[in-house]
C-alpha cells in the first residue's frame, strides 16, 4: 500500500452511511462522507454492497439505542458472509457505551465519538493495517482547535463537494458542540460534552461556500444555539444585546444569494429580547422558531432544571408574536417525567392548547443512565406514559389540522427543496411558517422560490399550485 505513487491509482471503495437522532448527526454524517470521500470512497445504498459501514447513532432515548443493537446483529450477519466488510459505529451511543460496545459487538472496526469525527479516516486505516477494532472517544477539540490544526481539517472537510445524495438547497452548519445545561433527564452532555462555539470567520467561510454551491437555506445548529459565542466571552450569561449569536445570525444573514436563515434549537431560557426582535427586522428568518418547553408545570420544569416557569415561557412566545403576530412556533414535550402528576400533565394540555403550536415532538419520558432524573423515585408507568402521549397527541393534531386548514386560500413564498423519490413531478418546499407544501409541476422547481396558491391542507402538510407569473419568470 504505502509504495503506491499515489491515492488516484487506488481503486474506489464504497461506504453506507445510516444517521439516526438530531440534526447534528445529520451533518456530522455529512462531515464524515466528505472525509470518506477523501479517502476515494463513494456513497452506495445498500450495506451488501459497501466495503464500509457507518452508523452514526443516537442515545436520548433507550429505543433509539436498541435500534442500534438490533442493527449491529443484522450488520454482523451481512459481515459473517463478506469477512472484508468494515464496520464503524460513530455518534452519541458509541461516546456513552464506549468501550462496553466493543464487548457487546465484537464485529465493530472503528469506535468514534461525536467530538473525534476527523479521526475516521485514521482509525480506518490504522484497522485495516492492523485488523483490530479502533477507538477514538472524548472532547479535546478545543485546544487542538485553538492551536489551528483541527480548524484546517474541518475546515477542509465542510467545504468538500457534498457526497450525501441530500437535497443542496438546504444545509446545516453547526455553530456549537455540547451542551452545559444539564437537564435532568439530558443525556447530551454526556454525548457532546461541554459547549465549544466555533469561531465566527469559521461559521460564515463555511455557510458562504455552502451558498455558492447552491444552498438557499441554512439552518445553524447547536443544543442550545442561544448560548453560541459565550464560552469564548467566558461568561454563562447571554449579554442584554442579545449577544454573539444575534450578531452571527445578522452576519450570516447577510451573505448574498442565501435566502432563507434557521437555527435550532433555541433554549427558552436564553432567549432574549433582541432575538425576537431580529424576527421582524431580519425577513431571511422566516416566522418560524423551535422552541422546546418540555412541560406546562412550574413544579416539574424545576425538577427538569429548565431555568423557565410556564409564565417565563408564555412571556417569550409573547415577544415573538409582538414581533411578528402570526409566528408559527413548534416544541418539544416530555410526558411522564418522575413524579409527574395527572394535574400537572394537565399543565402540559393547558400549555398546548394556550401555545397553538404549529407541531410538537412528544416523546414518552425515558430514563438515561447518568442522568439526575434516572434516579428520582416516582417514574412513572408505561401505561400511563402511553395514555397521556396519545391525548396530547390527539390534542394537537387538532390544532395543527385547525391551522393547515387556515392556509387554504393564502399564498406563501415556497423554497423547494426536493422531489419526491415515490411521486416524481411532486415537488416539496416550506413556507416562511415552516409548513410543507407539495406541489405538482413539469417545470424542475427544486432551489425555486415561488408564490404558491393554498389549496388544501391535512395534518402533515399543504397542497398548492404555483401561480403562472411565476412560472414565466423562473
Ligand atoms: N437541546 C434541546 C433538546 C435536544 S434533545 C433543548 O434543550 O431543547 C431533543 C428532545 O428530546 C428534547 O427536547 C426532549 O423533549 C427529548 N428528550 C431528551 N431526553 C429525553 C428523555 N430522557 N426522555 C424523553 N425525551 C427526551
Ligand atoms: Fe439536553 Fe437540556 Fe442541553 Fe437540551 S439544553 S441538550 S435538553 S441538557
Ligand atoms: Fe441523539 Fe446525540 Fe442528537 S443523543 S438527539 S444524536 S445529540
Amino acid at each position: 500500500m504505502t509504495d503506491l505513487p499515489s491515492t488516484a491509482s487506488s481503486p474506489q471503495k464504497k461506504v453506507h452511511i445510516e444517521t439516526w437522532g438530531c440534526q447534528m448527526n445529520v451533518a456530522d454524517s455529512e462531515k464524515m462522507l466528505s472525509l470518506l470521500q477523501g479517502e476515494r470512497y463513494e456513497l452506495t445504498d445498500s450495506p451488501e454492497s459497501a466495503d464500509l459501514v457507518v452508523m452514526n447513532t443516537c442515545h436520548i432515548r433507550e429505543k433509539a439505542r436498541h435500534k442500534v443493537l438490533s442493527r449491529l446483529g443484522v450488520l454482523n450477519e451481512i459481515k459473517q458472509s463478506k469477512p472484508g466488510l468494515k464496520i464503524a459505529v460513530t455518534g452519541c451511543v458509541a461516546q456513552a457505551d464506549g468501550k462496553k460496545l466493543l464487548e457487546l459487538a465484537p464485529q465493530i472496526d472503528v469506535l468514534l465519538g461525536p467530538g473525534k469525527i476527523d479521526d475516521l479516516p485514521r482509525l480506518l486505516r490504522e484497522s485495516a493495517d492492523t485488523n483490530r477494532s479502533m477507538t477514538s472517544l472524548g472532547f479535546d477539540r478545543h485546544s487542538e482547535e485553538k492551536d489551528g490544526h483541527e480548524h484546517a481539517h474541518g475546515s477542509n472537510a465542510a467545504s468538500a463537494p457534498s457526497i450525501t445524495g441530500k437535497p443542496e438547497v438546504s444545509r446545516y452548519v453547526n455553530i456549537i458542540q455540547g451542551c452545559n445545561n444539564f437537564c435532568t433527564f439530558c443525556v447530551v452532555p454526556f454525548t457532546r460534552g461541554r459547549e465549544i462555539s466555533r469561531p465566527l470567520a469559521e461559521v460564515l467561510s463555511e455557510a458562504s461556500d455552502l451558498v455558492a454551491k447552491g444552498a438557499k437555506e441554512i439552518t445553524l445548529l447547536g443544543q442550545n444555539v442561544n448560548s453560541y459565542g459565550l464560552d469564548l466571552l467566558n461568561t454563562d450569561i447571554v449579554p442584554d444585546d442579545g449577544g454573539p449569536f444575534v450578531k452571527l445570525l445578522v452576519a450570516v444573514a447577510a451573505i448574498p444569494g442565501l435566502e432563507r436563515l434557521r437555527f435550532t434549537t433555541s433554549n427558552p431560557h436564553d432567549f432574549t429580547m433582541p432575538l425576537a426582535g431580529l424576527f421582524a427586522a431580519q425577513p431571511k428568518l422566516g416566522r418560524y422558531i423551535h422552541l422546546p418547553v418540555q412541560a406546562g408545570n412550574d413544579r416539574t420544569l424545576a425538577r427538569m432544571k429548565r431555568k423557565v416557569t410556564v409564565a417565563e415561557y408564555l412571556e417569550k412566545v409573547q415577544w415573538l408574536r409582538e414581533q411578528i403576530p402570526d409566528v408559527a412556533i413548534s416544541t418539544d414535550l416530555i410526558v411522564g417525567f418522575p413524579g409527574e402528576t395527572e394535574e400537572e400533565f394537565q399543565g402540559t394540555l393547558n400549555l398546548v392548547e394556550q401555545c397553538q403550536f404549529s407541531f410538537i415532538f412528544a416523546f414518552k419520558y425515558s430514563p438515561r443512565k447518568g442522568t439526575a432524573a434516572a434516579r428520582f423515585a416516582d417514574q412513572i408507568d408505561e401505561k400511563t406514559m402511553d395514555e397521556r402521549l396519545a391525548r396530547l397527541n390527539a390534542l394537537q393534531d387538532r390544532i395543527t389540522t385547525k391551522l393547515n386548514q387556515a392556509e387554504i386560500g393564502q399564498v406563501r413564498e415556497v423554497l423547494f427543496i426536493y422531489e419526491s423519490a415515490k411521486e416524481p413531478g411532486i415537488f416539496v418546499g416550506r413556507t416562511p411558517h415552516f409548513r410543507t407544501v407539495r406541489v405538482r409541476s413539469k417545470i424542475n422547481l427544486i432551489g425555486k422560490t415561488s408564490s404558491v396558491m393554498i389549496s388544501g391542507a391535512n395534518k402533515v402538510a399543504l397542497v398548492g399550485d404555483v401561480l403562472e407569473q411565476n412560472l414565466t419568470i423562473h
